[in-house]
This record gives structure tokens, C-alpha cells and sequence, in this order.
């Protein structure tokens, strides 16, 4: 099976996306970009707060080491100049040191009529950082503020009246240099974990999604069965599970395969069989017409074999297929039908094998009496020919014994031989067509026909263990369902 010769598999079969962020591996790297961005953002938030805390404390400590120098020399005032040029330079309006006795103006230049904020350096909340950063981060730079702390180690504070405009402007770099920072971040972890993702997922799901493009392509084709991954997380083993459901499955069509040939040739030569045995029937028709004591008594055991012959083929040709037909049920006399089959195994009166029918006369089976034939002949059959195969122990009997009984709406039949027992290749290929034959010559059908069969009737049929030698088989065949209304109008008349 070529790629060209489906080329609708090939056509309709999903294939992996190709794009790079239509593809899952292009997919989980965007989303680790937006994750680690998200997170940048949420360590940006307290930072930035922190920044400006810093950024204030700063100032005051510079602006207090002037100020204790000034304070230092009592009464004296700086000259307007030197507070304007040196103190002022910085955006800074007013200094005051504040005792708890008195109050000392530093420096001041052109105080403004209102202060828009008040800061405590020492004193503040995380929130109140926070939301004091946001408010000068984002309507900030033309605010004058009060800022105080306490001076060094002393009981005095130091209190500033400043402009805002130089703490925007530090605190918007230091916002960008955060941004810029995150985007390389983020670029960088993205692209590890992509790797990383890649090469752990991306890659042994990628080879398992084309293998099974390819398998299902070319499902008999050996060379496109998955060579199973190693390891033991979770892809590995789900690898090597596809690698084993494609080789069971291959094994599958390989045996539908030879199931199906075989079909046909069965076809064929029953369609030939059927030929050959209605020339059979014809003759012996006319054998039925010679007088001679011999041949009167086989011939119609013989035209009944026949008969049957034609019959099977026929339906089988009737039906067009291997599997059984469904079961003609009505109430069939048991015993006739046992002894018709013995009759049809024709057991040599010199090998000593005894055939016993212990079956009441009028007990009936409800089945479909062409299918119970076939059943009993193949069981029954098989142990005639693993007694005849089977070399006679000293003493013991060299016996098929067929019995029945009828329990309520349930017949019970058993085939019970003293031969060798079921051989082990037998025994575990039970029931299994063409695989449980262990006698040369033998098939493997006859069993798997009996089970077939048997099945098709709602019964029963399993190899019983038993302390003497030799092999019991127990068929159990319930009588149809009697339908109530059927049933009570039956009762009434
Ligand atoms: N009564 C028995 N005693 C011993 N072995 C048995 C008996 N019945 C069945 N077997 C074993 O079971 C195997 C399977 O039987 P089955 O009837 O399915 O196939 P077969 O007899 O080999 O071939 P065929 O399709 O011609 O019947 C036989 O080959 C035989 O080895
Ligand atoms: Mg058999």
C-alpha cells in the first residue's frame, strides 16, 4: 500500500501545524513571555515604591549633612547667595531642623504658597509607598512636597520643601530601565525554557505525531511502526505504548489479511466441492437400486452423508461468507442424531473403540439439527481419532461415551473418551481457530466450528476436568426464550 496509492489518507489526515506560533512549541513561547513579563510587573510594583523611598532618604541625608554644618554655627545666616546657589540648586525650597524646643529655618528661597504632599521618611505604610509611588509616578513633577525624616541618630528632624520635578524624572528612569531590564529577562527565560520544552516535549511528541501520519499512511509497512523512545516519564511510555498498538495492529491485518484470502479459497473450493459431491448424489442414487445385500445397507447411510455434504456447501455459497448461518431452531430428537453421527464416523469394528450413546429416546433438543450434527460430529470425531492414534493401554476400555439430560429448559450433552487428553498446544489454543490443532493433518477447526455454533444457539461448550485419563467436553443448550404472551395463549387452549 504506496503513498500514491491513497492519496486521500494522505490529503484528509490533520497534520501538525507548521507556522512557528501556530504550533504548540511557538504557542508555550509566547506564553512564557506574557508570564514573565506578568511577574515583572508584579516585583516592579513594590520596587519602584522602594526606589522612591530610597531616592528621598537619600536627599535628606545629603541635604541634613549641610544643614548640621550651618546649624552648627549658632546665629549666623548664610549669605542669600550661597543659600540660593548651593542649597537651592537642587530643586530644594526650605531646610528646617526641628528640635523639641525650637525650630531652625536653614536655607529658604522663594517658599511657594501651598505644599501639595507631606512625607514621613521613618513612618509609612508598604500601601501608602505604594500608592505615593503610582501618584508621583503618574501625576507628578510640577508638585512641591514636604519631605522629613529624623537627623542621623539624634531626636531632631530634618525637614525639606522641595520641587518633585527631579524625583519624576529618576523615577521614570528607573521605570524604563525596569522595562527594558524585564523584556531581556523574560526574553532570556523564555528562550530556556523553550529549549528546555523543546527539546523534552516538543520533540519526542513531533516524532509520535508524524509516525502516526506515516503509520496510518502505510499501515502495513514495517519500517513505519514507531522505534519505541527510552526512558520512563510519561512520553517515553506513551511512545512505547504506540509502538506496540502499531505492531499489534499490524500483526492484526496481517492475519485479516490471510483470513480473507483464506475466505475466498474456502469459497472456491467449496463452489467446486459442490460440483463434485452433486455428481456423488447422483450416483449414488442409482447405488440405492442394486440389489445386493451389501450396498443396500450402506447406501442410504451413504446418500444421507452426502445429502448433508451438499446441504453445507450450498449454504455456504448461499450466504457468500464463512460465518455460520443463524440457527433453523426447532425440537430435535437427540438420540437418532447421535447415532446417525456414529454411523457417519464409521469406527472400525477391528480397532476395538467402543461408541456408547447414553441418551434417553425422547429426549429433545431445541436447535437447529443440521448445527447439533456438526457439533457433535466434531467433538466426537475428535475423539475417535485421538483413540485411534492413541496406542491401547493394558486394560483399559477404548470408549466414546455420548450422554444427555434435559434440567428445566436446559440440555446438557457430554463427549466423554478414555484417550490420551487434551495435549498442551490444544489446551491453550482452545477453541481458537486454526491455532489449537496438535495432530498432524488436523486444522484447528473443529473445536472453533463447535464453539461457533454452540454459541449461536445461547449455549455453552467447555473442556471439563475429569480424574480418570481422556477428555470430557459438556455442551450446554438452552431452549429458546418462550415469549409470555405465546406462552399463556398456549396455557388457555
Ligand atoms: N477428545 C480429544 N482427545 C485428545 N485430544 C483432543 C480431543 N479433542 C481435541 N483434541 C485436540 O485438540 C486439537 C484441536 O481440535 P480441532 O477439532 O479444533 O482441530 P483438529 O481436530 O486438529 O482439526 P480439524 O479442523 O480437522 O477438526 C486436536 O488437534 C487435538 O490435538
Ligand atoms: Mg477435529
Amino acid at each position: 500500500m504506496s503513498e500514491e496509492a491513497q492519496p486521500t489518507t494522505v490529503s484528509e489526515a490533520p497534520r501538525a501545524s507548521a507556522g512557528i506560533f501556530r504550533g504548540l512549541s511557538g504557542k508555550l513561547l509566547l506564553l512564557t513571555i506574557v508570564f514573565v513579563m506578568l511577574a515583572e510587573v508584579l516585583i516592579f510594583v513594590p520596587s519602584v515604591a522602594n526606589m522612591r523611598i530610597r531616592w528621598l532618604q537619600d536627599r535628606l541625608n545629603t541635604v541634613a549633612a549641610a544643614a548640621v554644618v550651618v546649624d552648627g554655627l549658632q546665629n549666623v545666616e548664610l549669605p542669600r547667595n550661597v543659600q540660593d546657589d548651593t542649597l537651592m540648586a537642587t530643586g530644594t525650597k526650605a531646610i528646617v531642623i526641628r528640635r523639641k524646643d525650637a525650630s531652625r529655618m536653614i536655607a529658604a528661597a522663594d517658599m511657594p504658597a501651598e505644599i501639595d504632599g507631606e512625607y514621613d521618611t521613618a513612618n509609612f505604610t508598604a500601601f501608602a509607598a505604594i500608592r505615593d509611588a503610582f501618584d508621583t509616578l503618574l501625576f507628578g513633577g510640577n508638585r512641591v512636597v514636604r519631605v522629613y525624616g529624623p537627623l542621623g541618630e539624634s531626636d531632631a528632624v530634618i525637614e525639606l520643601v522641595m520641587a518633585d520635578a527631579s524625583l519624576h524624572k529618576a523615577m521614570l528612569v528607573y521605570s524604563r530601565n525596569v522595562f527594558f531590564l524585564s523584556i531581556i529577562i523574560s526574553l532570556i527565560t523564555a528562550t530556556l525554557i523553550f529549549l528546555a520544552i523543546n527539546r523534552m516535549l516538543i520533540v519526542p511528541i513531533r516524532r509520535m505525531t508524524t509516525s502516526m501520519q506515516e503509520f496510518s499512511n502505510d499501515p502495513s509497512n514495517p519500517a513505519r511502526v514507531l522505534v519505541p523512545p527510552e526512558g520512563r516519564d510519561e512520553l517515553a511510555v506513551a511512545g512505547q505504548h504506540l509502538a506496540s498498538m502499531q505492531r499489534e495492529l499490524q500483526r492484526t491485518l496481517k492475519q485479516q489479511k490471510s483470513l480473507a484470502e483464506l475466505g475466498l479459497a474456502v469459497s472456491k473450493i467449496n463452489h467446486d466441492m459442490r460440483n463434485i459431491l452433486s455428481s456423488a448424489q447422483l450416483i449414488s442414487d442409482r447405488l440405492a437400486a442394486v440389489d445386493d445385500p451389501v450396498v443396500k445397507r450402506f447406501a442410504p447411510t451413504l446418500l444421507r452423508a452426502i445429502d448433508r455434504a451438499v446441504g453445507y456447501t450450498r449454504e455456504v455459497l448461499s450466504y457468500g461468507r464463512t460465518t455460520e448461518a443463524e440457527p433453523h431452531r426447532r425440537f430435535v430428537a437427540l438420540k437418532p442424531l447421535v447415532s446417525d453421527v456414529a454411523e457417519l464416523l464409521s469406527i472400525d469394528p477391528q480397532s476395538g473403540i467402543e461408541f456408547q450413546i447414553q441418551v434417553q429416546d425422547d429426549l429433545e433438543v431445541d436447535a437447529d439439527s443440521e448445527q447439533l450434527f456438526r457439533v457433535v460430529h466434531n467433538i466426537c470425531r475428535n475423539a475417535v481419532q485421538a483413540l485411534t492414534n492413541h496406542e491401547a493401554e493394558d486394560g483399559r476400555p477404548r470408549m466414546v461415551s455420548v450422554s444427555a439430560m434435559r434440567m428445566g429448559s436446559v440440555v446438557t450433552i457430554s463427549v466423554d473418551d478414555t484417550g490420551p487428553g487434551m495435549p498442551p498446544k490444544a489446551r491453550e489454543n482452545l477453541f481458537a481457530a486454526f491455532r489449537g490443532s496438535a495432530r498432524s493433518g488436523g486444522t484447528g477447526l473443529g473445536l472453533a466450528i463447535a464453539r461457533e455454533l454452540v454459541l449461536a444457539h445461547g449455549g455453552t461448550i467447555a473442556l471439563v476436568e475429569k480424574p480418570t485419563p481422556g477428555t470430557l467436553f459438556r455442551i450446554e443448550l438452552p431452549d429458546r426464550p418462550v415469549p409470555l404472551d405465546a406462552f399463556r395463549s398456549k396455557a388457555r387452549h
